[in-house]
C-alpha cells in the first residue's frame, strides 16, 4: 500500500474554509496531494481562485468558492456549490481566526462579539452544514479546525480570542459526542506560534521567542496543515474529540520555561 492510500483520502471530497491563504492554503494543497478533490472556500475570491488553479494545474479536481463562513446562508450556498462541482463532501477543515486585541476592561461589546464571531461561529456554521450533509447522505466523515494555545492558557490582551478558542476546544468534544454515532469524527489542530504574516515581530522579539520555544523556531503553516490532514485521514480513524498539540512542545514546557521546576526536587 502506498503512503497516499494509507491516508484514505484518494477521491474523497474535501472542503477547506479559509483555504486561500496561509495554513488553509497549505491544507488545500496537502489534501490534493493526498488524492482528494478540494473545494477551496475563502472570503477573498482571488485567494480561493489562485489556490484552486494551483491544485488544478497539479492534476487535482478543485473548485474556488467565495463565501463568508460567519453567515449560515453563505455557508449553505457554498456547500451546495462545492457538492454540485465535486460530489457529496467527506471531510472538511476550517482554518480561520483572528486576534481582537485589548485589555478586558478596555474592550467594547462589539469587539467581544467580533472575537467570538470570527473565531468560534466561523467553525460552528460550516461544521453543522457539513455534518447535516454527511448524515443526510449516510456517509462517515471527518471535521477539523484550528484552535490555539491561547485557548488552553491565559490570553492577556486578547481575552475574546482565548475564550473563543477555548470554546472551540470544548465544541469539538460535544460535536464528536453528538455526531460519533453517525461515523463523524471531529478534532482540532492546535498551533503554538506559527510563522504566518500575522507574526509581526522585530528581529529582537523573534530571537527572544526562539529562545523560549523548545524546538528553537516557530511552526510553519505546512506543519499545521499536516496535523489537519492527519486528523482528516484514515490514520486517525479512532481519534475524535481531540485537540492535537502542533506546537513544537511549547505548551508541555511552559512551566519549565517560567522557571518553576527548574531545580531538581522543586517541581510543582
Ligand atoms: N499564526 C499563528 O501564530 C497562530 C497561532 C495559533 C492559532 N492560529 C490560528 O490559525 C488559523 C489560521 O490562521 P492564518 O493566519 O493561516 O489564516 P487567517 O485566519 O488569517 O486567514 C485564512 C483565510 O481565511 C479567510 N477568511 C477570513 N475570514 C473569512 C470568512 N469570514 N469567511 C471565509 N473566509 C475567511 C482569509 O481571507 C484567509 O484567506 C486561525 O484559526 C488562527 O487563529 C494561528
Amino acid at each position: 500500500m502506498s503512503s497516499t492510500d494509507m491516508l484514505g483520502l484518494t477521491d474523497k471530497v474535501a472542503i477547506v474554509w479559509g483555504g486561500g491563504f496561509g495554513m488553509g492554503e497549505r491544507t488545500s494543497i496537502r489534501l490534493a496531494e493526498a488524492g482528494a478533490h478540494v473545494a477551496v472556500v475563502d472570503l477573498v475570491p482571488e485567494r480561493a481562485e489562485s489556490v484552486a488553479a494551483e491544485l488544478a494545474a497539479g492534476g487535482a479536481k478543485s473548485v474556488a468558492i467565495t463565501a463568508d463562513v460567519c453567515s449560515p446562508e453563505s455557508v449553505d450556498a457554498a456547500l451546495a456549490e462545492a457538492e454540485a462541482a465535486l460530489g457529496a463532501v467527506d471531510v472538511m477543515a476550517t482554518v480561520i481566526g483572528l486576534g481582537v486585541w485589548g485589555q478586558i476592561l478596555d474592550q467594547s461589546m462589539e469587539q467581544w462579539e467580533e472575537a467570538h464571531r470570527i473565531n468560534l461561529t466561523s467553525f460552528w456554521n460550516p461544521a453543522r452544514a457539513v455534518a447535516r450533509s454527511l448524515i443526510r447522505n449516510g456517509k462517515p466523515g471527518a471535521i477539523a479546525c484550528v484552535s490555539s494555545v491561547s485557548g488552553l492558557t491565559a490570553a492577556p490582551n486578547h481575552a475574546g480570542y482565548g475564550a473563543a478558542k477555548a470554546g472551540m476546544i470544548n465544541l469539538i468534544r460535544t460535536m464528536a459526542n453528538e455526531w460519533g454515532p453517525h461515523g463523524i469524527r471531529v478534532n482540532a489542530a492546535m498551533p503554538g506560534v506559527c510563522d504566518t504574516p500575522r507574526l509581526k515581530m522585530g528581529e529582537e522579539g523573534l530571537a527572544k521567542m526562539r529562545e523560549k520555544l523548545p524546538m528553537g523556531r516557530p511552526g510553519q503553516p505546512d506543519e499545521i496543515a499536516k496535523g489537519l490532514v492527519f486528523l482528516l485521514s484514515d490514520l486517525a480513524s479512532y481519534v475524535s474529540g481531540h485537540n492535537l498539540h502542533v506546537d513544537g512542545g511549547w505548551t508541555s514546557t511552559f512551566l519549565m520555561q517560567s522557571g518553576f521546576g527548574a531545580v531538581e526536587g522543586d517541581s510543582p
